[in-house]
């Protein structure tokens, strides 16, 4: 039987529970839906008017974003600014371009205005009004951000309660005159803040539990319960590669290169997305990804995700250890002659040579036993 045959015959069985409450209000609020499991780049997102929120924007969702989260691109016109808004959903904002700023309030009317440029990453505080404001009279400015829209609405089923819902969560938000401001209080791999001026420039943690030179810095935004980290990794280098949940919203900060997505067990050849700065790329639920550097700068990148990857009793996330202690992390030495020989040709384009081997040296010192 063919795939199509297949799925019409599903299709069929699941017809009654294909419409969500996400996916109508989706709908209707009558902008394009891209797919955002590979976006080439952000900056040129073609975006129409929003009337719910007065700016222009496109929504960029996943295979899994009717239940985990969702993406959108907003333009703010120059010399605009967006309508005031509140919502029950948690959303994490990168500015793309431009400059500007935002009031955030409470019902209570506790207030607080701060300034952004392209880099900023924040978050909106639960249910706060927020209300952005393009800083320029002569360019728009455009964010991308990263919501747990889909279950809050599937879950509650009524836009006034999500919409316009009066209770404050003072926990979350009550009016502290810093909270947009830069914080550096760190704990290992994170930074406990709700606003990073810029995300190319701030500096990361080494994480060589990823690969080759890796650096990490894992936050919270607006003490949000999703999350997002950043990574760089040097020039010659690629990550290990790994699985988790769906909707990891990986967008490229810096540098040239590649990631390689397969879902673990099928054949055939890897799923090749080329990227540049501006770049998105969402891998698929449990689908391995792998990311390879082949520019002449380190390649730094955002992931805005859920904070729902699977994890050890510990609390330690699957992805970050070997499959062969029952991890989710691919080690160096289990991967396919095929990936190296890909890796060294796309360096060699650029006039580059691999700098891997080191790395797959160190790794020897510490790799388990590989499982029968
Ligand atoms: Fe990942």
């Amino acid at each position: 039987m063919s795939t199509d045959a297949i799925m019409e015959g599903l299709k069929q069985k699941f017809a009654s529970e294909a419409e969500r409450p996400y996916s109508k209000f989706l709908r209707e609020e009558g902008l394009d839906v891209l797919n955002a499991e590979y976006v080439p780049n952000l900056h040129r997102v073609p975006v129409k008017p929003w009337a719910r929120r007065g700016g222009n924007a496109a929504f960029l969702n996943h295979d899994a974003s009717h239940t985990s989260n969702d993406c959108y691109v907003m333009e703010i016109p120059a010399g605009g600014k967006l309508n005031p808004h509140r919502q029950i959903y948690e959303e994490m904002v990168m500015i793309l371009s431009g400059r500007g700023s935002t009031t955030v309030w409470n019902n209570a009317g506790k207030r607080i205005t701060f300034e952004w440029k392209a880099g900023a990453l924040f978050g909106i505080p639960l249910n706060c009004w927020h209300q952005h404001y393009n800083g320029s009279g002569a360019q728009p400015a455009r964010y991308v951000a990263v919501t747990n829209a889909p279950p809050i609405i599937n879950a509650y089923d009524n836009l006034d309660f999500v919409f316009n819902n009066p209770f404050d969560f003072p926990d979350r938000f009550n009016g502290e005159p810093d909270y947009f401001s830069a914080r550096n209080d760190r704990d290992h791999w994170r930074v406990n803040t709700n606003y990073i001026p810029d995300a190319l420039t701030i500096p990361l943690a080494m994480a060589h539990e990823r690969g080759a030179g890796g650096q990490h810095l894992r936050f919270s935004l607006a003490r949000t319960s999703q999350a997002g980290h950043l990574s760089q990794f040097p020039v010659g280098t690629y990550k290990k590669a790994h699985a988790h949940g769906p909707g990891a919203h990986v967008i490229i900060l810096s540098g040239e290169g590649y990631s390689l997505c397969w879902p673990d067990g099928i054949e055939g050849k890897p799923e090749r997305f080329d990227w540049e700065v501006g770049t998105l790329i969402v891998p698929r639920n449990a689908v391995y990804h792998q990311h390879f550097n082949t520019g002449r700068e380190p390649a730094r990148y955002l992931a805005f995700r859920t904070s729902g990857s699977a994890r050890n009793s510990q609390g330690v996330m699957k992805c970050f250890y070997s499959r062969r202690i029952g991890g989710d992390q691919l080690d160096y030495a289990d991967e396919t002659p095929e990936m190296r020989r890909m890796f060294e040709e796309a360096l060699a384009r650029n006039g580059l040579e691999p700098k891997m081997q080191p790395a797959y040296e160190k790794e020897l010192e510490s790799l388990p036993p590989r499982v029968a």
